[in-house]
């Protein structure tokens, strides 16, 4: 039979963590406790400080919020918008709601910064071996091409022409260059992945905003899986907007059309059940 002491140990040993730390009447985080954290950082220092282990300078944390800030709604033509608004005319509730449309936030919609991030890093590596711009992103985006088909990710809209939230977010990151607080190196990248793409398609396919809130991503340094989380955190904030407000709407059973709309049906034409082996 093992003793208590063993047995603590085996039970201690089930989960380790770098991130919190717990005793009765103690809780820490990254070894800060709980207490001094609450009324002296935001919540935007805490995501930083969770996700990647120690408090961010102030300049951080400012380009961290502008990302999550300009991603937290797109209205209901986004499907994760859609989804929660409809999800909660089923009769569900706000963490069913929110859990379905933060599902859908993957390769093509909201998830996208994942590969934008990875793909500017790749383009990044070659900068870093002497390569120019030009060439170190023509070489990534044939690579890219290659494995992954045509859609380059973090670039095209169904909507805008020019998606307003990316403009600003690579101008916060001019700004933020400017002065020396982070390289500026991937709004560079994303600019000139954005030039190529206009030359080779022959019109604009503008920077959207996962690839803009990729750059920033990047040039604070977080792993590309973390974009597509930091998406989701924001995104969340919306969804629960939009749940909380069909759940006061009201409105029950809600469908992604008006009542009376259908698809469009292209399966064979009406006909009668043949008769079944049995019968015959
Ligand atoms: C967002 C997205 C689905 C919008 O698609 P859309 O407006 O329906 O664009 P279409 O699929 O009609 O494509 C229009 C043309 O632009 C091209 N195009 C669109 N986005 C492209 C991209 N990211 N890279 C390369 N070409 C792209 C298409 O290949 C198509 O060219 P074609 O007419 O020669 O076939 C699409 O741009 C995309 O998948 N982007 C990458 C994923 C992404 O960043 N998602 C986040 C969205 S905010």
């Amino acid at each position: 039979m093992p003793d208590a002491q063993a047995l603590d140990a085996r039970a201690a040993d089930w989960w380790q963590t770098e991130i919190i730390d717990m005793r009765p009447g103690e809780i820490r985080y990254r070894g800060y406790p709980i207490e001094e954290l609450i009324g002296r950082i935001g919540f935007v220092e805490m995501v930083w400080l969770m996700t990647r282990g120690e408090l961010p300078r102030k300049t951080q944390a400012r380009l961290l919020e502008a990302t999550l800030v300009g991603a937290v709604d797109h209205g209901p033509q986004a499907p994760s918008i859609a989804i929660a608004r409809m999800a909660m005319t089923c009769g569900g509730s706000l963490n069913n709601a929110m859990a379905s449309a933060v599902n859908v936030l993957d390769d093509i919609h909201g998830g996208a910064g994942e590969q934008a991030v990875g793909l500017y890093q790749m383009i990044a590596g070659r900068l870093e071996t002497g390569s120019a711009l030009e060439d170190a992103t023509r070489q990534e985006l044939d690579e890219w091409r290659e494995r992954h088909g045509k859609i380059v990710p973090g670039f095209g809209h169904r909507f805008h022409p020019v998606d307003p939230r990316a403009p600003r977010l690579l101008a916060l990151v001019d700004e933020a260059a400017g002065r020396g607080e982070v390289n500026g190196r991937h709004a560079r990248i994303a600019r000139e992945i954005e030039r190529q793409l206009r030359v080779d398609k022959g019109k604009p396919i503008p920077l959207n905003i996962d690839g803009a809130t990729a750059v920033i991503y990047a040039e604070l340094g977080f792993p590309a899986p973390l974009a597509r989380g930091l998406f989701c955190l924001s995104r969340s904030v919306g969804i629960l907007a939009h749940a909380w407000e069909q759940q006061c709407q009201g409105g029950r059973n809600k469908g992604p059309m008006p009542k009376g709309w259908l698809w469009d049906y292209r399966g064979h034409p009406p006909r009668e059940v043949p008769p079944s082996t049995a019968e015959s």
